[in-house]
């Protein structure tokens, strides 16, 4: 990842379930302080999404779309995640990569857990500067104890040697959310970061892993988005921010497999989306993602 002011894609990703908030699946899905986390211009799409009205400028236009397409994603995969650590609510969570995530301020079921947040430093700076700004009744959950943010850099850092610093208890097990970030690594960060990952995990412990398997239409996809950026005399978040690995189902699951996880299941998010039910209205890209959910055993 080389964007010096920090993640652009954890900012889509968090502008996609502010767009979502309250208007798909309710009762399933909610996030109310996603948007807290945004800036005045961040918001400008989000409310163009939920209010349905597309701008007429190219830009604009462009943004709009990033962002309703992310919000299709960003429903089902929220919800698949939400309730792998709803039914595992371990002493410790880790949330690896964790951009504007809002678990912690989100789920009472996190409250009184001890809450991690790794993520690169400049995302990371990026996240703290954001949440010092959070007002107090946008806090559906007031943590109670506070988040321990951890700045790594998952392709050259030591995970445990930081954990650690940061009061990490091997003993004790984990839940880890891997939301969104595979696919930024390559294979063999992911591989080094599944062994440090299982290296920390005592028995009990789960990982939940959100990856992206290859499906050509979403190739085609991020070429014309990337070509019309370029047309708008701009930089997609791709440049900065480039996929570098899929997997397939069963790839992900030899490697889980291999530093001693269990899958106990693996859904793409289309199937995911039709049983809650959400949108499924773009099926490629909600095919393309994935949610494996993987315990230690006790
Ligand atoms: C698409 S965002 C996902 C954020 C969040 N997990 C979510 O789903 O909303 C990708 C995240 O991966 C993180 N990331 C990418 N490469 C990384 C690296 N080498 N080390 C640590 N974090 C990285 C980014 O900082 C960013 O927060």
């Amino acid at each position: 990842m080389k964007a010096a002011g920090g993640s652009r894609t954890a900012v889509l990703v968090c502008q996609g379930r502010a767009a979502a908030d309250g208007l798909a699946s309710p009762g399933r899905f909610a996030d109310p302080v996603a948007v807290e986390l945004l800036r005045d211009d961040e918001r400008r799409p989000v409310e163009q999404v939920r209010a349905n009205t597309p701008p007429s400028t190219w830009l604009e236009r462009l943004e709009y779309e990033s962002v309703r397409a992310c919000a299709a994603i960003a429903v089902p995969r929220t919800v698949a995640i939400d309730d792998a650590v709803r039914h595992h609510p371990s002493a410790q969570v880790v949330i690896v990569g964790a951009g504007l995530d809002t678990r912690a301020w989100r789920l009472p079921e996190l409250a009184d857990r001890a809450v991690f947040e790794v993520d690169h430093p400049a995302s990371q700076r990026d996240k703290r500067e954001r949440v010092a700004r959070l007002p107090e009744p946008a806090r559906p959950v007031r943590p109670v104890r506070p988040v321990r943010f951890v700045p790594v850099d998952l392709a050259r850092d030591r995970l445990a040697a930081a954990l650690a610093a940061a009061g990490y208890r091997r003993d004790l097990p984990t839940t880890w959310i891997w939301e969104g970030v595979v696919p930024y690594l390559t294979r063999a960060e992911v591989e080094r970061t599944t062994a440090a990952l299982a290296a920390l995990s005592a028995p009990g412990s789960r990982l939940i892993v959100n990856y992206q398997a290859r499906r050509p239409a979403i190739a085609v996809g991020q070429l014309i988005s990337r070509a019309a950026y370029l047309v708008a005399g701009r930089r997609s978040m791709w440049a900065n921010e480039p996929w570098r690995s899929l997997w397939t189902a069963t790839a992900m699951a030899n490697l889980l497999r291999r530093h001693g996880f269990t899958v106990g299941s693996d859904d793409d998010l289309l199937a995911v989306a039709t049983r809650l039910p959400a949108s499924t209205a773009r099926r490629a890209s909600l095919r393309s993602g994935r949610v494996a959910v993987a315990d230690r055993p006790g």
